[in-house]
């Protein structure tokens, strides 16, 4: 017998970079819960409506919004539409991000900005935009802040992203205790190799055998297993967890 949760039904999240991959995935583990999921693009909207087309059918209430969250400006206006249009703001999982992969001789100071811009800052305007109604949320708000297993270890060719994802840590764990007062919790998660456009984009066939190696489970991830880790921190069961990296990663880092 299926066991019905509907641990966050009356709840609206909002996850960026809903449209696909991990964030597609989060959307609807968010909605089997019973939440509201505004599903966040940054110019995909027919993505965006499948996904939210997906949350419908798991049974969960959908909305689109389409913003880059490197604009802090657009961050600001679509979240203050987002908690009029629902009544407020529970759950934010900043899942936006970009890898763009080069060594550091040839790297561009534009390729940099980008990656600190969409990857760290992105997190830090639409948290800042979300913290007074996450602060006003019936119950205690929820931050989730997608990072990364190359955040924690570091990798050759990704040293913008790593650096961005080890300061989204530094930014959950410094929130964590910044909103703690009044109750809300900031987390983040943590995902080894996920099977997504990302990964297919940059890992050739023969670097996934070699790091199939590397990884005690076996096998690489998919983006259900980020997105159940995430719907267990947005509910209510995690209500004592705060300022923790959770690492869904297959043991390839411990
Ligand atoms: P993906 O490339 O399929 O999805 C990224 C999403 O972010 C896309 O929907 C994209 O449109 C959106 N996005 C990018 N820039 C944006 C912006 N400026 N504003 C709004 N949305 C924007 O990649 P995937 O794999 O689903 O990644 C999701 C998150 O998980 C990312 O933060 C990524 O860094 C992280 N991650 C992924 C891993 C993997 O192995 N796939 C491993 C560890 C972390």
């Amino acid at each position: 017998m299926a066991i019905i949760d509907r641990a966050l039904e009356g709840k609206v999240a909002l996850v960026t970079g809903g449209s696909r991959g991990i964030g597609r995935a989060i959307c609807v583990a968010l909605a089997k819960r019973g939440a509201t999921v505004v599903v966040n693009y940054a110019a995909r909207r027919d993505a965006a409506d499948e996904t939210a087309a997906l949350v419908t059918a798991a049974g969960g209430k959908a909305a689109v919004s389409g913003f880059d969250v490197a604009d802090s400006a657009a961050v600001a206006e679509a979240i203050k539409q987002i908690g009029k249009d629902h009544g407020g703001l529970d759950i934010l999982v900043n899942n936006a991000g970009v890898a763009i992969n080069g060594l550091l001789l040839r790297y561009k100071d534009d390729q940099w900005q980008r990656s600190l811009q969409v990857n760290l800052a992105g997190a830090f305007h639409c948290a800042r935009s979300a913290a007074s109604l996450l602060l006003r949320a019936k119950e205690a708000g929820r931050i989730v802040n997608i990072t990364s297993v190359v955040g924690e270890s570091g990798n050759a060719g990704q040293a913008a992203y790593a650096a961005s994802k080890a300061g989204l840590i530094g930014l959950t764990t410094s929130l964590a205790k910044e909103l703690a007062s009044r109750g809300v919790t900031v987390n983040a998660v943590s995902p080894g190799f996920i099977d997504t456009d990302m990964t297919a984009e940059h890992l050739p066939e023969a670097a996934r055998a070699k790091l199939l190696e590397q990884i005690p489970l076996a096998r690489i991830g998919i983006a259900d297993d980020v997105a159940h880790a995430v719907a267990f921190l947005a509910g209510p069961e995690a209500g004592y967890i705060t300022g923790q990296v959770l690492r869904v990663n297959g043991g390839l880092l411990v």
